[in-house]
């Protein structure tokens, strides 16, 4: 089983598209979350999204989209977005979204595994460093957690009382690459594959990832989109002009 991983897509439909078009083949698709939020395509990606497949757990940004939490904990460009978003959707989009269920899920395809948006112990946390995922990776009772949430494509292991951080290293800023990662059946993991539609670890492109299931190999991949069409639905929306500049600078 070939499993392409998308998270964060944040309404970004010129980036989901390039990641669709370059993707190795896949047999299914799971979602980690933050569907919509920042980007101007909430309706067309939320739609697209639901063809690609049924798996998904909820973000900050769809449950803030979802009025079903308090849009004071997020920041004013952050807010903005969302309650634009939500004047956007469609009643049926809108539903949609509301009944989106919260992490850890587990599922049948991929056995010892569970799917998380921030931490298995809290949607809404931030893994960032190893040591933000020394904790989840030692109360997970599975071998892969799989997360979205911090923009940042990467891997936290833990062999034993070990623990050691991957963030896949590329050759060019501008082109499609991968970066092959063979998983241990012996080490814990913390996976992330990025943010197709709002990187924020300083590379512009599009982020995702492939997760073969009996070649054990997660594959990181990294593709350009057309930056300048989704910029100018952002500004075209009346969002706030950072949510396009960025874009550019994947921060
Ligand atoms: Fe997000």
């Amino acid at each position: 089983m070939r499993i392409l991983l998308l998270s964060d897509i944040h309404a970004n439909l010129e980036a989901l598209e390039a990641c669709l078009d370059t993707a190795p083949a896949y047999d299914m698709v799971v979602n980690l979350g933050d569907v919509v939020g920042y980007g101007a395509s909430p309706n067309q990606v939320i739609e697209r999204s639901r063809k690609l497949g049924q798996i998904f757990v909820r973000g900050n940004h769809d449950r803030a989209v979802a009025g079903l939490t308090d849009l004071k904990d997020f920041n004013p460009i952050a807010g903005i977005a969302a309650l634009w978003t939500r004047e956007q959707l469609t009643p049926e989009n809108m539903e949609w979204l509301q009944a989106l269920p919260h992490g850890p899920l587990e599922i049948v395809e991929l056995p010892d595994a569970q799917l998380v948006h921030g931490s298995p112990l809290d949607e809404d946390e931030y893994v960032v460093t190893l040591q933000d995922a020394v904790e989840p990776l030692l109360f997970s009772s599975v071998h892969l957690t799989l997360f979205g949430h911090t923009h940042l494509q990467g891997a936290f292991s833990a062999e034993g009382a070990r623990g050691d951080t991957t963030r896949p290293q590329y050759k060019t800023v501008g082109r499609s690459e991968t970066m092959e990662f063979r998983l241990k059946p012996s080490v814990r993991y913390l996976i992330n594959p990025g943010s197709v539609g709002q990187p924020r670890d300083g590379d512009w492109r599009a982020a995702f990832a492939l997760f073969d299931t009996e070649t054990q190999i997660l594959t990181f991949c990294r593709t350009p989109y057309n930056l300048k069409a989704a910029q100018d639905r952002i500004l075209a929306a009346d969002l706030p002009h950072r949510l396009a500049t960025r874009l550019a600078a994947g921060r």
